[in-house]
């Protein structure tokens, strides 16, 4: 079946099902959970509150079909260049692969490097925790600062902060981001540089707040005595660009590598994670890979049908594409993963916000949802009563693992009873027979109830996904962030998009380095409109107080 017909039997399809409540179709089939949940293991991922049918699904597939979602997933996994315009593989699977057989990247086994520096790492690792790598003044090593930004930072203080539960005693990882002064300024407050090291990691070596941020770390620790010989003590990298990493002072021998096939929203898993591996050590930090390889296992064979990326991809499609709803809520249930909102922002966001097709013509469809998002049940206090009331709909993932290490009980079923409600009333609502119930039990005159209760009506009909698992361990940490990396290509698949490119974080910076300049002589050019003059004028007349 060609595209254009998937799509038009999908249309045909909206226009009956649309005007059918999440709620009649529940009461239309007792079965509907069973139906429309799938598990993996212990994860269990429930997409029974979203409008399909078991026919929106058959169609669903019948498109996937028609842009031959099976070989481009092929291609993907057999380390092809998917990533047409930088002519590069996508193959960040080799990096959490299990066993001994070979990855091919363009036609070469790639297992051996990815083998040799997980290696240099472990042993790096081990040189820290177990004090034999000591700074300049020969004291143990307390505190690591990671330096990095976007892909190069996201993953890594993602899952520090998701395994806190995990960490070895004795080493506290930091990770700084912003160009902010602030945030490294802040972040070294206290910190001893003597037993202070710094992991400076860039894929490309030149991105500016990481250089910033690098460049003032170093003079941190020039200004606190340490001889410019001894700096080497307090820095390794993480980089594909070896030149650069030599110019800036750093021993290439401590430097780790990885690779062009490597896209920095999907490098956590390589040595990009080494602050995960010095937070958690190695066991925790296999098992993360070890997690993930289990969901690119099911990604790569489990059938359309039961293929659990595929199918959330598929929902996205319906839901952005054929009832508008583009945004999309990730709500975690659970503190540790206070960041992975912000991680999925720039996994989904980067890979996704593109207008333009494989080939570079327009897109037929509207691609990325807005994704944003908090930990709940802090979100139920701030931003839940638009997504209850508010005139646009937005699509939910509530996460969470059911047992908490922290006080098991009571506090943690309060959590629980908490998403599952929320997830419940979203689709249920509340309608006017029953506030007017509700209100006539209280003591209100006719009149009262007649102005409460549109305020008090609420529409429901709002379609979410829940995923449950049993614990948050490093494994279930990795099999979710490869959930919603596989996700993401599956997404790209069905918009003929390029998930691994991200040009359009390019003009910004370019600008940026032109209004620095500006910024730091006065020369300011005549090229820009009057509101970026009038801006840059303010900074120019304010930066030094008044
Ligand atoms: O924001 C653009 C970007 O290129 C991201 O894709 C990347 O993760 C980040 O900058 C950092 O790049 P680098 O690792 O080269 O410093």
């Amino acid at each position: 079946m060609s595209k254009k017909k998937a799509i038009k039997a999908l249309q045909a399809h909206f226009s009956v099902l649309k005007d059918t409540s999440l709620s009649e179709l529940f009461s239309q089939d007792s079965q509907r959970f069973n139906r429309f949940s799938l598990q993996l293991d212990d994860l269990l991922v429930d997409f029974s509150k979203h409008p399909v049918t078991e026919e929106t699904l058959s169609l669903l597939m019948d498109f996937a079909r028609a842009c031959e979602f099976t070989s481009f997933r092929d291609r993907l996994f057999q380390g092809q260049r998917v990533n047409l315009t930088e002519h590069r593989a996508a193959m960040h699977m080799a990096l959490r692969h299990q066993g001994e057989t070979p990855v091919m990247v363009d036609g070469k086994d790639v297992m051996p490097d990815v083998r040799q520096v997980q290696q240099q790492m472990f042993s790096f690792a081990e040189a820290i925790h177990a004090g034999q790598w000591r700074g300049a003044s020969n004291r143990r090593i307390t505190d690591v600062v990671s330096i990095g930004i976007g892909g190069s930072d996201l993953g890594p203080a993602m899952a520090i902060e998701a395994l806190k539960d995990f960490a070895l005693p004795g080493l506290k990882v930091h990770c700084v981001s912003n160009v902010d002064p602030s945030h490294l300024g802040r972040t070294l407050q206290g910190l001893n540089p003597e037993t202070t090291l710094f992991v400076v990691i860039s894929k490309t070596f030149t991105t500016l707040e990481t250089m910033a941020n690098a460049r003032q770390a170093k003079t941190w620790l020039l200004n606190a005595g340490l001889a410019e010989k001894d700096i080497a003590r307090h820095f390794v990298a993480v980089s594909t660009n070896t030149e650069a990493v030599r110019q800036f002072g750093i021993d290439p021998e401590n430097m780790f590598r990885f690779w062009d096939w490597v896209g920095g929203r999907y490098s956590m898993w390589s040595a990009v994670g080494l602050p995960i591996l010095l937070a958690v050590g190695r066991t925790h930090f296999n098992a993360l890979l070890q997690g993930a390889a289990v969901m690119d296992l099911h990604f790569s064979q489990a059938e359309d049908e039961e293929n659990i990326p595929l199918i959330l991809a598929l929902l996205d499609i319906w839901e952005h594409n054929f009832f508008g709803l583009s945004s999309h809520a990730i709500v975690p249930y659970a503190q540790p993963l206070r960041l992975f909102p912000a991680f999925l922002q720039q996994l989904i966001m980067e890979s996704l916000g593109k207008s333009v097709t494989r080939t570079g013509l327009p897109v037929e469809m509207q691609t990325s949802p807005v994704i944003w998002g908090g930990v709940g049940t802090d979100s139920q206090h701030a931003y839940f009563q638009m997504l209850h009331q508010g005139t646009s709909k937005v699509v939910v993932d509530f996460i969470a693992p059911v047992q908490n290490v922290h006080a098991p009980g009571v506090q943690q079923d309060m959590l629980l009873a908490n998403m599952v409600a929320q997830a419940e009333a979203f689709l249920k609502g509340k309608g006017e027979n029953e506030v007017r119930a509700e209100l006539s039990e209280q003591d209100m005159t006719e009149e009262e109830i007649a102005a409460l209760l549109p305020h008090k009506i609420f529409a429901g009909n709002r379609p979410s996904t829940t995923f449950l698992f049993e614990r948050l361990t490093p494994a279930s940490l990795g099999r979710l962030v490869a959930l919603y990396e596989h996700k993401t290509f599956a997404l790209s698949v069905l918009w003929d998009i390029n998930a691994f490119d991200q040009w359009g974080v390019e003009l910004g910076k370019q600008l940026a380095g032109q209004i620095l300049h500006e910024l730091e002589t006065g020369d300011v050019s005549s090229n820009h409109d009057s509101s970026t003059n009038g801006l840059i004028g303010y900074i120019n007349q304010h930066k030094r107080g008044r």
